[in-house]
């Protein structure tokens, strides 16, 4: 039986027929431009990558702690945001940080202690941050504290004072 006999075997193969769907050259081409394309996009995202600035965004350094009336006489308030204490005394207004002299846990006050408690290695401190016990090497330190010209509390961590020094309002 020959082929010219029985219609349905082609006499050239399939691939090489015009007009039957994508040649493998075609197949290819459109293989190498996809290729190409996600290489192109590739090199653009790290190019913007490399010519964005590498900003570490950090929460303000200086900070309004609201009207000195927010805080009793003989109060600790701890501000979790910025991770200090607000001490309101007789003498006068103190802003303590929170953050342990060891290895720089975040404390706690303790009301019914009337201290400042490290919970990573027992830390304590007086409310004036002063070291009671533990392995902490130094006091807590104490944070400018002033008021703006509208009469609220500034903070100001980059400026560390000396015990002493109060706020008297
Ligand atoms: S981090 Fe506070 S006692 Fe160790």
């Amino acid at each position: 039986m020959s082929d010219a006999k029985n219609p349905s075997i082609p006499k050239t193969p399939r691939s090489a027929q015009a007009g039957d769907g994508i040649t493998r050259r075609d197949f290819l081409n459109e293989i190498t431009l996809g290729a190409l394309g996600i290489a192109g996009l590739g090199s653009v995202a790290v190019t913007y990558q490399y010519f964005s600035p590498n900003v570490l965004f950090e929460p303000a350094t200086t900070f309004r702690a609201g009207n000195p009336d927010l805080y009793p006489v003989h109060s600790v308030t701890f501000l979790q945001d910025q991770q200090v204490y607000i001490v309101r005394m007789p003498e006068g207004f103190y802003a303590v940080s929170a953050v342990c002299t060891h290895l720089g846990c975040v404390t706690q006050w303790k009301p019914d202690a009337e201290m400042i408690a490290c919970p990573c290695h027992g830390s304590k401190f007086k409310s004036d941050g002063t070291k009671v016990e533990g392995p902490a090497p130094r006091p807590l330190p104490h944070f400018a504290i002033s008021l703006t010209a509208d009469g609220e509390l500034l903070v100001d961590k980059l400026q560390n004072i000396k015990s002493e020094q109060v706020l008297k309002v």
